[in-house]
């Protein structure tokens, strides 16, 4: 049997783009990837009913009340006990430190809403994103895949994909659409590409 790489997940919320994840995997496109185990920060985030129904385990590590330290090492753990080789942030809204990130350097992949180097770096998350990018005014934004390094939203990017701004476009609108047009296709297809280049002996700079 063909080996796969073992895919973490790690959410906070609704989890729409873990949910485009799990279809991918469901229509035979996550060849080289599988998905075995979904984290969450938050207790009641949805985006565990969505792993829960779609049969993928699931863990909660709380970060409230912790350090950085704790939380991570919780993290860990839970990564360790199931094998994952790479880790998804989907919508993860906590900032991980270098330790972390150089434990599994060139193994954590990001998805964030628009194109970086705009709109990027801490304090910019979810529909702040959008406000942003309306505020300022620009005519495309969209979204990115990129590594996960010490640096937020810094790390190397794998794929990007544009989106056109409307003229009557809220931040609530524009999120839904860069989310259709832009994050739920590219995410699956990169976390296809970082696994079938882990398997071909990872042909990324290390
Ligand atoms: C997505 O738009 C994702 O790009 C963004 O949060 C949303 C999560 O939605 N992530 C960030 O802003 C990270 N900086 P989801 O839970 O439905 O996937």
């Amino acid at each position: 049997m063909k080996r796969t790489v073992n895919v973490a997940v790690l959410v906070s919320g609704g989890g729409t783009n873990l949910q485009a994840i799990i279809d991918f995997a469901g229509e035979g496109k996550l060849e080289s990837g599988n998905l075995v185990k979904v984290i969450s920060n938050k207790a009641d985030a949805y985006a565990l009913t969505r792993a829960t129904d779609a049969e993928i385990d699931t863990a909660v590590v709380i970060k409230k009340g912790r350090t950085q330290e704790e939380f991570e090492s919780d993290l860990i753990k839970e990564l360790d006990a199931c094998g994952a080789e790479v880790i998804v942030l989907a919508g993860f809204m906590c900032i991980l430190s270098k330790n972390f990130t150089d434990r599994y350097k060139d193994r954590i992949i990001n998805v964030h809403p628009s194109l970086i180097p705009s709109f990027c770096g801490e304090g910019f998350y979810g529909l702040k994103v959008h406000e942003a990018a309306l505020s300022y005014g620009v005519k495309v934004t969209g979204a990115t895949v990129h590594f996960v390094n010490e640096i937020p939203d810094g790390g190397k990017i794998i794929m990007q994909r544009a989106v056109k701004i409307k003229e009557n476009d809220t931040p609530e609108s524009l999120q839904k659409r860069v989310m259709q047009e832009a994050e739920w296709k590219i995410l699956p297809a990169s976390l296809e590409l970082v696994c079938k280049n882990i398997l071909k002996g990872d042909s990324y700079e290390r």
